[in-house]
């Protein structure tokens, strides 16, 4: 046995989340499928990011960094923090040439999460809101810089897909907004609906007077 505690690696963490297993990095390549830019076109995610100028965005569960690095290549004024917890998707990121490219591009392991608490003014989470559990959903918003946006974009359990999980491991819209209200967002508006995917932009409760209303119970 280890002595090494890979924590992330354990399955108790995923408490809460929708899908049991996490994405299995063997299927990394169909995160490359160049119909993903078309049915979920990289212009709509930037302008539903809709991030301010010299931004700290976090991209959370990069993978293999298709969206990261298409952002950070659109918007060079832009901080892309490209993090996954799996070794084996950041290896795969790592070794694209546009990763070392990109001056604007860095990609991070878990590690890193207490290092950059309140530093995103926007985090993106596309195709990962299913796979999180409770504490790392906690760990997006504990992420965000007050006043920041998260942008959950996901499989619509109520499309009709060719592609993508199967429906009973993916949140319909109204699934997905309980589901982050319930630990601790806002969410913003009306979801944006893609051909397969649903998009919800979320607060976290970071305002000191929205903590008014719940009581420490500590
Ligand atoms: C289905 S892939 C999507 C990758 C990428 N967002 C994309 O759209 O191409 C989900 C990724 O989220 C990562 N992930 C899941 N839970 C995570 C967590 N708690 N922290 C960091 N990464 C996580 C997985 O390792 C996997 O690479």
């Amino acid at each position: 046995m280890s002595h090494e505690h890979h924590h992330h690696h354990g399955h108790g963490d995923r408490h809460g989340a929708k899908q049991p297993e996490r994405f299995d990095p063997t299927r990394a390549a169909r995160l490359e499928d160049p119909e993903r830019l078309t049915y979920l076109p990289v212009e709509d995610v930037l302008e539903l990011l809709d991030a301010p100028r010299d931004a700290c965005v976090i991209d959370f569960g990069t993978g293999t960094g298709v969206y990261a690095i298409a952002i950070a290549r659109a918007r060079s004024d832009l901080r892309i923090v490209a993090l996954d917890e799996q070794p084996e998707m950041l290896a795969l990121l790592r070794a694209k040439p546009d990763a070392a490219r990109l001056g604007n591009l860095e990609p991070v392991g878990p590690e890193a999460v207490a290092t950059l608490r309140g530093c995103a003014q926007r985090i993106l989470a596309i195709n990962v809101l299913h796979e999180l559990g409770d504490d790392a959903l906690h760990h997006v918003g504990e992420l965000l810089a007050p006043a920041g946006r998260a942008v959950f974009i996901d499989w619509n359990a109520d499309a009709d897909r060719p592609v993508g999980p199967p429906s009973d491991h993916v949140y319909a819209p109204v699934e997905a907004r309980a589901r982050l209200e319930a630990n601790g967002f806002r969410v913003a508006s009306a979801e944006r609906l893609f051909a397969y995917h649903f998009a919800l932009v979320a607060t976290y409760r970071s305002a000191p007077a929205e903590r008014d209303s719940t009581p420490d119970s500590s």
